[in-house]
């Protein structure tokens, strides 16, 4: 059992995690705790909740002693008292925006309700359990169920919110966000992911002054500037120790998470839809679902913390065929060719691809309809068989025909001003009344929050995929969304448009996932700009960066890691010296580095001498002995971002094997050698050690290897790289 309701006292537990809330006298409902597991002794006894008696800044007038500006709550609406960031903001027919909400109900829910129309955690073999509470606004007659789902071998509670509208009257959502987490302590430091684009997920880490921190995206998809997780943890807090709590949004749209220390020393946390030109209207007897967040707590540091979003994101978040299946190893033609292609080059480069091991050719942008630059085409989702010079199925035969797989880029969401699609319907760009509208990359968005325009590019994806033998998707989104409009919706629901917008892709999403089961989704927005947990229910791997530069990715996949498993990071070996950046790296690190990813190839492999390609065989071998391990393993950072060198570590679940890599990011010459301390081994079994596959002598307990490391001589030099491969015996 991990549900307990006990009077007022509701209780979720997980294997090492307790989440508990009670309904204090004034029918609060009040946060009571999240942390380390509590024995049931304790935690199931807790009745009394006694602990608001400070500045009652507001009070209800019946108890002087309680503030709802201080006292831990679970959910609260804007308007009564409560002075914090509070989740709820509702406009009634009366045109007021005071809403109190109390206590009604709490029950619990076998397993793991699905959330409509958006992505969710999901629980196929049925062992979760759920508590839904609902708060009422008695003047009105609001209801707010709060969904949490306690997911008790990965640590996690699932947190959502649904609004019911019962008032008798329409009621504007100005702000529906989907989780708090008041916290007594504030002594935190607050750890996000930001970025730009070839810059995705950058390590941020700022200790929490008497100021709100603000993470967040009005960009209309989540963004390369931030990303939907962010932790806060003790001051103290490093790989190994410390407590450490994560909130990891599944939506792919605009979205906020804020963290403020209040004046008398304790926390607030909240996150869900940004609620900047958020408006949403419920008509009397409609409902609003807000997406998902989902909560880990770690006291064993962020090491752990990762673990437990590894693990529940590739057992309940992953869907489909490849949710616990091998990835293929891909070759890319777009870092090869560009858009300047025929059937014949492409042919050339998956000859030499099927040499090295790869098992899947994708035909990136390019290939449909005049689309020889980034200026045309969009939304003309035919072959360009002139330029190919065949039809797609012939060219799809012979890769077949040398055992390979055959995959194909969509932007779906977007429209070139010179396409027949515009031409034939201006209306279904997102652009505001009398306006132009921005272009970005020479391009406009399409209004998926119009029905129609979901069914017509489902129409044309499908009659594509319908007549090929198409086993991979890469579905990419080069912008963001400005000009804010849908011809579709009525003037007082414009300010539905950016979350329908979502809702339209997750709806498209599904279609093709529904009808395709066996073509695996790789999702991408100008490289990681949309890379998020409501993205991976969908697509279980995501284009990292566009930056293809082994050293530059070291930050990237680092920061990337924290949330998002090693296999769900879109990573390729590309050609050297790297097109962004110009800088020269060996095969060995490009590979080293794009194996703490799905491992695949982007460049013109026909250029290569024949030296290499056998060298880019021998690391798609080596690649292919470890898949397992780097797919279902414990990842470890050994490192942080900033020494001379970052390391990373993949262990079995049984602990029976484990592999390391480092890579040098600054050249250092000196004598003393690398020492590298491994972690997540047996304490008590022996291992055998290879360094760059040669066997060291002996044998070392996983105590050894763990508290003194293995010294590594051989790396020396910015952008050197070595692995470990450590077996027990
Ligand atoms: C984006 C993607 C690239 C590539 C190009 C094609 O930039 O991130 O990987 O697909 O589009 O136009």
């Amino acid at each position: 059992m991990s549900v307990f309701i006990n009077e007022k006292v509701i209780t979720l537990h997980t294997k090492n995690t307790t989440y508990q809330m009670a309904v204090n006298e004034n029918d609060y409902l009040a946060h009571l705790y999240y942390g380390a597991r509590l024995d049931d002794s304790v935690a199931l006894t807790r009745g009394k909740v006694g602990y608001h008696t400070l500045l009652p800044l507001a009070y209800d007038g019946k108890n002087r002693e309680l503030s709802p500006a201080v006292c831990p709550l679970e959910y609260s609406a804007y308007g009564c008292g409560d002075f914090r960031t509070t989740p709820l903001k509702v406009r009634f027919a009366d045109g007021s925006s005071v809403c109190d909400l109390r206590f009604e109900s709490a029950k619990a829910v076998e397993n793991k309700p699905t959330l409509r129309g958006l992505p969710a955690l999901h629980d196929q073999n049925a062992k979760s359990q759920s508590v839904e509470v609902c708060l009422k606004d008695k003047v009105h007659n609001l209801r707010v169920y709060l969904l949490y789902t306690a997911f008790e071998e990965c640590d996690v509670i699932a947190k959502s919110v649904r609004i019911e509208n019962n008032t008798g009257g329409t009621v504007v959502l100005e702000s529906v966000l989907s989780t708090a987490l008041d916290n007594y302590e504030s002594d935190y430091d607050y750890i996000s992911f930001v970025g730009k684009p070839h810059f995705e997920r950058t390590f941020s880490r700022v200790a929490l002054e008497d100021v709100k921190l603000v993470t967040e995206s009005r960009r209309g998809s989540s963004s390369h500037q931030a990303n939907p997780f962010v932790i806060f943890c003790e001051k103290n807090a490093t790989e190994t120790m410390g407590e450490c709590f994560g909130s990891a949004f599944v939506y792919s749209g605009n979205f906020t998470a804020s963290f403020e220390k209040t004046p008398i020393g304790t926390s607030r946390f909240v996150m869900g839809i940004n609620p900047e030109n958020f408006a949403f209207t419920l008509e009397n007897g409609e409902s609003f679902q807000a997406p998902e967040v989902i909560h880990t707590y770690s006291n064993q540091g962020l090491g752990q913390l990762t673990h437990n979003y590894h693990n529940v994101i590739r057992k309940h978040l992953f869907r489909g065929k490849y949710a616990n299946a091998d990835r293929p190893i891909l070759i890319n033609n777009w870092e090869a060719t560009y858009f300047n292609f025929n059937a014949e080059k492409l042919l050339a480069i998956a000859k030499e691809a099927q040499k090295i091991g790869a098992d899947t050719f994708v035909l990136d942008d390019g290939w449909f309809k005049g689309r020889n630059g980034d200026g045309s085409s969009l939304g003309d989702w035919f072959v360009d068989e002139e330029k190919l010079g065949c039809k797609l199925n012939e060219l799809i035969k012979n890769i077949n025909a040398l055992g390979m797989k055959f995959g194909l880029w969509f932007e779906p969401e977007c429209i070139s001003e010179n396409s027949d699609l515009y031409r034939a319907h201006p209306e279904w760009v997102i652009s505001a009344p009398g306006r132009t509208g921005m272009l970005g990359r020479k391009q406009w968005v399409l209004d998926m929050s119009n029905k129609a325009v979901v069914d017509a590019v489902f129409g044309m994806m499908s009659n594509i995929l319908d007549n090929n033998n198409i086993e991979y998707v890469k579905w990419d989104f080069n912008r963001y969304l400005t000009d804010v409009y849908s011809t579709a919706l009525s003037a007082n629901q414009q300010g539905e448009v950016m979350h329908r917008y979502v809702l339209g892709v997750y709806d498209l999403l599904e279609r093709i996932n529904t009808r395709y089961p066996n073509i695996l989704i790789e999702g991408c927005a100008s490289g990681g700009g949309r890379f998020d947990c409501g993205m991976l229910y969908y697509s279980p791997q995501y284009w990292a960066s566009d930056s293809t530069d082994p050293m530059n990715r070291l930050n990237i996949q680092y920061g990337t890691s924290f949330c998002y498993p090693v296999i769900s990071v879109g990573a390729h070996v590309t050609a050297s010296p790297n097109h962004v950046t110009r800088r020269v790296t060996s095969i060995k690190t490009r590979s080293n580095v794009a194996m703490a990813g799905t491992y695949g190839f982007e460049l013109d492999l026909t250029t290569l001498t024949e030296d290499e390609i056998a060298e880019l065989a021998n690391e798609t071998k080596f690649y292919k002995s470890h898949r397992e391990l780097i797919r279902t393993g414990d990842y470890y950072r050994l490192t942080g971002n900033t020494e001379r060198y970052m390391a990373w570590q993949f262990v079995a679940e049984d602990k029976k094997s484990a592999l390391a890599v480092m890579v040098q990011r600054i050249s250092h010459i000196d004598y003393k050698p690398h020492i590298l301390k491994l972690r997540g081994l047996d304490k008590n079994t022996s291992y055998r050690i290879a360094i760059d596959g040669v066997e060291l002598e002996g044998v070392f307990t996983g105590t050894a290897l763990m508290q003194i490391g293995v010294p590594v001589r051989t790396i020396k030099y910015e952008g050197d790289s070595t692995r470990i491969e450590i077996t027990a015996i």
